[in-house]
């Protein structure tokens, strides 16, 4: 049978706060034809594009970000919440529904016109993925395309990553 990558996303209703809708997808990690169905899915949805470094946001964006990293040959790039990276690093930050947050990244991790596929498992109201576009700019980064595993697509996500190539396996 085809491979449908929902049958392995969970519901899980009223996780992590009353009326919201978990996306829980540890049952796709925990079954390897249905982990390597997915990276498959990814490379096709980038198709021919050039790739010269993967960014994966913390962190469920490490997962399928350093398999698809692995993939494709090139090195991994972790996007981390403040105060985890050691080294020289830059911060964005960026507003969420109440007050504001932060994600941060080396400063050395990416070469100014190096071609960067940025991955995160869930697209939701885009306010993660812009500030990480914002990051691999800032280093001279140019993103070939951001890719997801599913897309909350009544969160309208897409509108805050307007003239970018934005992916994603399945929409809800
Ligand atoms: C979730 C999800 C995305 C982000 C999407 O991460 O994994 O990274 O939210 O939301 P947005 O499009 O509204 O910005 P979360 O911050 O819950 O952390 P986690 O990945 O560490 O679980
Ligand atoms: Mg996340």
């Amino acid at each position: 049978m085809a491979f449908n990558i929902k049958d392995y996303i969970r519901d899980v209703q009223d996780f992590p706060k009353e009326g919201v809708g978990f996306k829980d997808i540890t049952p796709l990690l925990n079954n390897h034809d249905a982990m390597m169905s997915t990276v498959k899915e990814l490379i096709t949805l980038l198709g021919d594009k050039k790739v010269d470094r993967v960014v994966g946001m913390e962190s469920r964006g490490f997962f399928f970000g350093t398999l698809l990293a692995a993939e494709l040959g090139v090195g991994f790039v972790p996007v981390r919440k403040p105060g985890k990276l050691p080294f020289d690093k830059i911060s964005q930050e960026y507003a969420l529904e109440y007050g504001t947050d932060m994600l941060e990244m080396h400063a050395d991790a990416i070469k100014p016109g190096e071609l960067v596929l940025i991955h995160d498992d869930v697209l939701a109201t885009g306010g993660t993925a812009e500030a990480v576009c914002k990051l691999v700019e800032r280093l001279g980064g140019k993103i070939v395309q951001l890719n997801f595993l599913m897309e909350l697509s009544f969160l309208h996500g897409r509108e805050k990553l307007k003239g970018y190539d934005v992916q994603s396996i399945v929409s809800y």
